[in-house]
């Protein structure tokens, strides 16, 4: 009795060792695979929550994650994306401070047969990249645009003719040139704004409205603060600033303390930003901050364990939604892609308090 039960898992060990399955056939699942995780930086709250995340996620799965933060620091990710490859890691997710900077760690991945998922941000200049998960991010920078429209009553929330008429002075903020996400949500935002800004009902004073020269290296806040005071010196001189597009919540409170610094307030011109951290929702709250994106980084990181537990089975993900818009220089990476959700004091406690993303608590 006890010997025969024995045949059947020999039986399946020789199976199984026989050789990599075929592609987009199922495998046995690793008992407990070497995950690496690299994030951009700790200086964000998302980021550190989304790394947090993606490792809880998958040790609940029975894997092993390593999580590093590459503080910003291009030479740094790539020693620790390198690392990974040689600890034995079965799986990259990779959320890249340049998104074109990892061509060479990505090709020692392809050579062990590691396969990639970028997190959020596309890995460009590169065919070793698998599958993307993020959000839709050219509906990001059209929410923010619809935001900064509805703030200065240019447009109401349904989206017909607001009560205000114009022109109001706005100012235009991108986020890092090497995140491709940059281009999606400044694109997004202009197909929004460019109307506005043709038929003169939105003036941009400083006449920066080219995407290179609005960007904000590594979406730095303190870059942003510096950029925001210069307009002010030199384009404001005898006019106020009535808006200002922000891609990001970082970027929303340099260009905040710009504008304390130059004797705005209490009351402020409408600020953009996209991530919803704590910082910007309780500036929100405060009514310094317009509004903000919230994207629920627990579903991104559920949903790229779940791509990752179905590429270490050798199976093609099923939550892939989107296998046309993310070309990355080199081929169309398949993404899954989450819908962002417009934030400003109207609607902040339904949909980051009762969701349970925030208490009550952390916004005092
Ligand atoms: C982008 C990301 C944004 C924001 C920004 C700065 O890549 O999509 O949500 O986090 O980086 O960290």
């Amino acid at each position: 009795m006890r010997s025969s039960k024995l045949v059947v898992p020999v039986i399946l060990l020789l199976v199984t060792a026989c050789g990599a399955p075929a592609a987009g056939r199922e495998s046995k699942e690793p008992e407990s695979a070497l995950v690496g995780v690299t994030m951009p930086t700790t200086t964000s709250q998302r980021w550190t929550s989304d790394g947090e995340n993606i490792k809880r996620d998958l040790e609940s799965r029975g894997h092993r994650v390593d999580l590093q933060y590459a503080q910003n620091d291009v030479p740094n990710q790539i020693r620790q994306v390198e690392s990974q490859i040689r600890a034995g890691a079965k799986l990259l997710i990779i959320a890249s401070v340049d998104g074109s900077a990892l061509t060479q760690p990505l090709l020692m991945a392809a050579e062990a047969g590691i396969p990639v998922i970028a997190y959020d941000r596309l890995l460009r200049g590169s065919p070793n990249v698998d599958y993307y998960a993020t959000f839709e991010n050219f509906r990001v920078g059209i929410y923010q645009a619809e935001s900064l429209l509805s703030g200065l009553g240019l447009r109401n929330v349904d989206g017909s003719p607001g009560a205000a008429a114009g022109p109001f002075n706005v100012e235009l903020f991108a986020g890092s040139a090497d995140d491709n996400n940059s281009v999606f949500f400044f694109n997004g935002a202009m197909s929004v704004l460019k109307p506005y800004i043709d038929d003169g009902k939105l003036v941009v004073r400083s006449g920066q409205t080219d995407f290179q020269a609005v960007t904000t290296l590594r979406w730095d806040g303190e870059t942003a603060r510096k950029r925001m005071e210069e307009i002010l010196t030199t384009a404001y001189r005898r006019n106020k600033v009535n808006g200002v597009l922000s891609p990001y919540d970082g970027i929303s409170l340099g260009i905040l303390t710009a504008l304390k610094n130059n004797g705005y307030g209490p009351a402020f011109p409408v600020v953009t930003g996209q991530d919803a951290e704590l910082p910007s929702v309780k500036s929100i709250i405060a009514g310094e901050q317009y509004s903000t994106i919230y994207k629920d980084t627990r579903e991104l990181a559920t949903a790229t364990a779940s791509m990752a537990e179905a590429v270490l089975k050798g199976r093609t993900p099923p939550q892939l939604n989107n296998l046309n818009d993310y070309e990355n220089g080199v081929k169309i990476v398949p993404a899954f892609l989450l819908n962002p959700v417009s934030v400003d004091k109207s609607n902040y406690h339904k949909v980051l308090v009762e969701s349970g993303y925030y208490t009550d608590d952390q916004l005092r």
